[in-house]
């Protein structure tokens, strides 16, 4: 089939520049060719389903992929049963993997009824050797994989794959290079997240992100207020900056700035009705940057600053840098300054070492904290990182009563605190329709909590004002205003 398609002339007709982003847009133009050749053959468009695993980062990669496969021509789909199926993997727990083999299978057996299909793995799962061995060796009717250093090469791989015929694996090692200027294809008209950097330095010994994700890289300031600004006039309100760590952002830079100075920029661009960011990391969480949340209005009342554990003796295997008591401080300042701000949190139960004890502490802080929401996660091995080689794993008949017990308080804690705001009236920006009732519609409130009241779909992308009538414990029920 791919034969019948002369590339030759393609790549007779000239070489590719070797500068980016002028390389890929030269790709995504030879790529559109090939996709055109296959439709008119086909007699269709060529459709493109991406599936995304894992978090914000991997949601905003797997908009840049969009943009470059509708830029070469492909029509978007949210069915599998596409011409090209890209998979941006997550590997931040075991079960992510897991959840990536498991559906292989079901990609093979549609490839079985369409032999045109082209079937990719890009993400952080990629960026592991063991990964890519048992890919080449057991899922042979993948066609491409590629990490997470070079997705914005996607046109010029996918160009290789449809040309060489056989599987194409490009996995880097790390990149200093940062490409700007390639397209995007959000995937709400009104927010989007904004990279501000890459990778992460701060090797928690559990955490496999920092050799997946690489050495941490600061963008240009004046890259990322461009992008905004342009966000802006496309109709965006709402934008949150994405990294690993936000608050070590701009100490790499060759006129180093702080994440405070690079918000309070953001805040005055017009039309930038709301900030949001991911995540922070409680070593270097700065009074600075307390005050600039708490007197910028735009800047969403929430902040996700995950625990981990409350064990002073578990964070410091955890080689966190701070301990039970800074913790508990910090979120007591952070509170304290501004209090109507929503705190969240991260918390793994059953590292290696964990005890009763260590896990009461955690408890104490899970209670004395009180978080509007927290996201818990079983431990899990990940090979190549320092825990995984600690001798003390707990066993699973230990972790998961933990977890239970953990899980319950949480929730809990969490449904009296959301409730608190019942009879005040607060902005939400619409997201889209209630999925259960078509007289309602979803909105997002600053501090991060859903609203469902009446509307309909043009009230879309707007920043109503709501009383909130009923809590739903996780959610509330509200009135608009006019
Ligand atoms: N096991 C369990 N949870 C983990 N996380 C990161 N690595 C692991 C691991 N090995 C959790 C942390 C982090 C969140 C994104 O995922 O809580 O904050
Ligand atoms: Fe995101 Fe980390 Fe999962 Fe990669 S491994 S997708 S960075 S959560």
């Amino acid at each position: 089939m791919h034969s019948e398609i002369d590339f030759g002339k393609i790549e007779l007709a000239e070489a590719p520049p070797a500068g980016e982003p002028a390389r890929q847009q030269y790709f995504m133009e030879r790529l559109r060719e090939v996709v055109e050749e296959r439709s008119r053959k086909y007699g269709r468009p060529l459709t493109a389903c991406i599936q995304t695993f894992g978090c914000q980062m991997n949601a905003k990669d797997s908009e840049k992929l969009l943009g470059i496969l509708l830029q070469a021509g492909f029509t978007a789909s949210e069915d599998e049963a596409s011409d090209f199926v890209l998979y941006n993997t997550c590997t931040v727990r075991d079960n992510a993997n897991q959840r990536v083999y498991g559906r292989l299978g079901y990609l093979n057996s549609l490839k079985k009824k369409n032999p045109h299909m082209t079937i990719a793995l890009c993400g952080c799962m990629m960026q592991e050797p063991s990964v890519v061995e048992k890919i080449k060796k057991s899922y042979r009717f993948v066609d491409l994989v590629f990490g997470t250093h070079n997705i914005f090469r996607l046109a010029e791989l996918l160009y290789r794959c449809y040309t060489e015929k056989r599987m194409v694996v490009d996995v880097w090692g790390g990149t200093e290079q940062i490409v700007e200027n390639l397209p995007s294809r959000r995937k709400y008209s009104f927010k989007c997240g904004v990279n501000i950097m890459y990778g992460c330095n701060n090797f928690c010994s559990y955490c496999i992100v920092p050799y997946v994700r690489g050495r941490e890289r600061s963008r240009e300031p004046e890259d990322i207020l461009a992008e905004i600004r342009a966000l802006a006039a496309d109709g965006v309100v709402e934008v949150m900056l994405l990294g690993q760590n936000v608050n070590s952002y701009g100490k790499t830079l060759d006129t180093p700035m702080t994440f405070a100075a690079l918000l309070r920029q953001v805040a005055e661009i017009p039309g930038i009705e709301r900030i949001r960011f991911m995540t922070s990391h409680p070593k270097d969480l700065s009074d600075e940057l307390i005050g600039v949340m708490r007197d910028c209005p735009k800047i969403c009342r929430h902040l996700h600053l995950p625990l981990q554990s409350g064990s002073s003796r578990i964070l410091k295997k955890m080689n966190r840098v701070y301990d039970k008591e800074q913790y508990l401080a910090l979120a007591k300042k952070i509170k304290g300054e501004i209090p109507d701000l929503s705190l969240t949190t991260d918390i793994i139960v059953g590292f290696p070492g964990e005890t009763e004890e260590d896990f009461e502490e955690t408890m104490d802080v899970v209670r004395r904290v009180r978080f509007d929401s927290a996201f818990t996660f079983i431990y899990s091995k990940r090979t190549g990182t320092p825990a995984a080689a600690m001798e003390d794993q707990v066993p699973e008949e230990i972790v998961k009563p933990r977890f239970e017990r953990l899980l319950k308080e949480v929730q809990r804690i969490s449904a009296e605190v959301c409730g608190k705001d019942v009879g005040k009236t607060m902005t939400a920006l619409v997201e889209g329709m209630d999925t259960h009732d078509p007289a309602l519609v979803t909105g997002r409130l600053s501090n991060n909590i859903m609203v469902h009241f009446p509307g309909d779909a043009s009230d879309i992308g707007k920043l109503i004002p709501v009383l909130l009538t009923e809590s739903k414990g996780f959610y509330y029920m509200g009135k608009r205003l006019p």
